[in-house]
């Protein structure tokens, strides 16, 4: 069998062969299907890639039909029942596991970049009590790449480490102050003797007492969400990432492109969404009228559906289990029942069956986030601390790619034909 496709072009009558690699073909070798010598020759058109590889990736596997989700090659479910978020970020940045040593000096290296500059800690002064802390979060990536001048050397793989680091040890002081910003309460400084998501819980919640004590199940259960979270391979915010950096953005201000598109309500605000439906409902005894308005298309089920999981989202069935777990702690969140009632009726029936329409992550994970004691819109931010690492790992694969050059996609143009520019005083037409 040959690995090709042949085309012909009925406007000229010629043929063509492409190759196929890896299920797909080059759409540069379209550019050898010409009407003309002077015809710049056939593109494909994709809006919002919807069937466009845009690079060769070795980082995260999605098999969407089978509700698999793997990180270089090892199953979601077991990274999160074995593994950490600090091993899981080193597995999605260097491709293996790491050793007992090398473990122990990754986690030495990030607990000790955890501090902020001052200046930057002054300008959070700058703003508003109400200031969404995804918008500051955003700012602050940005900001961060005015301090460390050498981190455009994004060529040096020395010099793209040691700000991978910084950026993975920083994300939860940036996010915890964030919080404490919003509720008026002086910023807490990172505790080295703390674990990754331990230090984050010290930097949320400590009070007056000399030392915070995470909770082992709410610390652990953080470190699992944060797994769960660390890459999703081409997704917007990764795109994003991939994107800038390709211009040789240095990787602070990559990563505030990521994630700013993160904060789009349709990526990172999902759960939000959850919440606010679940809310809304209010009763277990309203989920069937809920439910028949979902069918009418009165609204969306939120929480449920995936662009590409059309069999589980196998995060969304350890996040169920860890809910559980952290309702235990923090006591049952009364939303709890409506969305487990919503889960029982939707897979039962007809119209979410025949559509493939399952729980998808979000479905959960904003009720343990509210149960842990954060406001809505902390939700976002949560996304972002571990999806850095995602990020990080895709920006610096673009990087060390040889194919890859700065990302630069044509387009159709629809708009006029050459014509002379009207002096003001003669203009008739306008606009609106
Ligand atoms: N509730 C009710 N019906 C739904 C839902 C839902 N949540 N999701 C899809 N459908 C129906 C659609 O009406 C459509 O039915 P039809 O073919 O009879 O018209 C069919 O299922 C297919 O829906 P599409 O919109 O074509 O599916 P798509 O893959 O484009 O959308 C999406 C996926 C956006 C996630 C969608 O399922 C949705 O809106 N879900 C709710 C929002 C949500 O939970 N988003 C979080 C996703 S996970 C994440 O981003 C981290």
């Amino acid at each position: 069998m040959s690995e090709t496709l042949t085309i012909t072009d009925n406007r000229t009558g010629k043929q063509y062969e492409v190759a196929i690699t890896d299920g797909t073909i080059r759409a540069a070798d379209l550019r050898e299907i010409k009407v003309s010598e002077e015809d710049f020759g056939l593109m494909s058109y994709d809006p919002a890639f919807k069937n466009t590889a845009s690079c060769r990736s070795a980082i995260t596997l999605i098999d969407g039909e089978r509700g698999i989700l793997r990180y270089r090659g090892y199953p979601i479910e077991q990274l999160a029942e074995q593994s950490s978020f600090l091993e899981v970020a080193y597995l999605l940045l260097n491709g293996e596991l790491p050793t007992a040593d090398e473990h122990a000096k990754w986690v030495d290296e990030i607990t000790h970049h955890t501090y902020i500059h001052e200046y930057l800690t002054k300008s959070m002064d700058g703003y508003r009590y109400d200031a969404h802390p995804m918008g500051m979060m955003v700012s602050f990536l940005g900001a961060l790449s005015t301090f460390y001048e050498s981190s455009k050397e994004v060529r040096n793989p020395a010099v793209r480490r040691e700000h991978i680091i910084k950026i993975i040890a920083k994300m939860p002081t940036l996010a915890a102050w964030t919080f404490r910003h919003s509720t008026g309460r002086p910023y807490i400084y990172p505790d080295n003797e703390l674990s990754y998501t331990g230090n984050f819980l010290n930097m949320l919640f400590r009070m007056a007492e000399p030392k915070y004590e995470p909770h082992p199940v709410l610390e652990r259960a953080l470190d699992v969400l944060f797994i769960l979270h660390a890459d999703h391979e081409q997704n917007c915010s990764a795109n994003s990432a991939r994107a800038v950096g390709s211009a040789e953005t240095d990787p602070y201000c990559s990563l505030a492109a990521a994630a700013a598109a993160l904060y789009g309500p349709l990526h990172g605000g999902a759960n939000e969404a959850v919440l606010r439906m679940l809310k809304q409902i209010g009763h277990i005894d309203n989920v069937p009228e809920f439910i028949q308005a979902c069918k009418d298309r009165k609204h969306r089920l939120m929480g449920f559906g995936h662009r590409v999981y059309k069999n589980y989202d196998p995060r969304a069935r350890v996040i169920k289990t860890l809910a559980h777990d952290v309702f235990k702690v923090t006591g049952r969140n009364p939303l709890i029942d409506i969305a487990l009632e919503l889960e029982t009726i939707a897979l039962n029936d007809e119209f979410f069956v025949e559509r493939k329409l399952y729980p998808n992550v979000d479905f959960y994970s904003g009720l343990i986030y509210q149960s842990m004691g954060f406001p809505t819109t902390m939700f976002p931010v949560l996304f972002a601390i571990p999806r850095a690492a995602g990020w990080l790992a895709q920006w610096q694969e673009m990087i060390t790619d040889k194919e890859q050059k700065i990302a630069r996609p044509r387009q159709i143009y629809i708009g006029h034909d050459e014509r002379d520019y009207v002096p003001l005083d003669q203009r008739t037409q306008s606009a609106s």
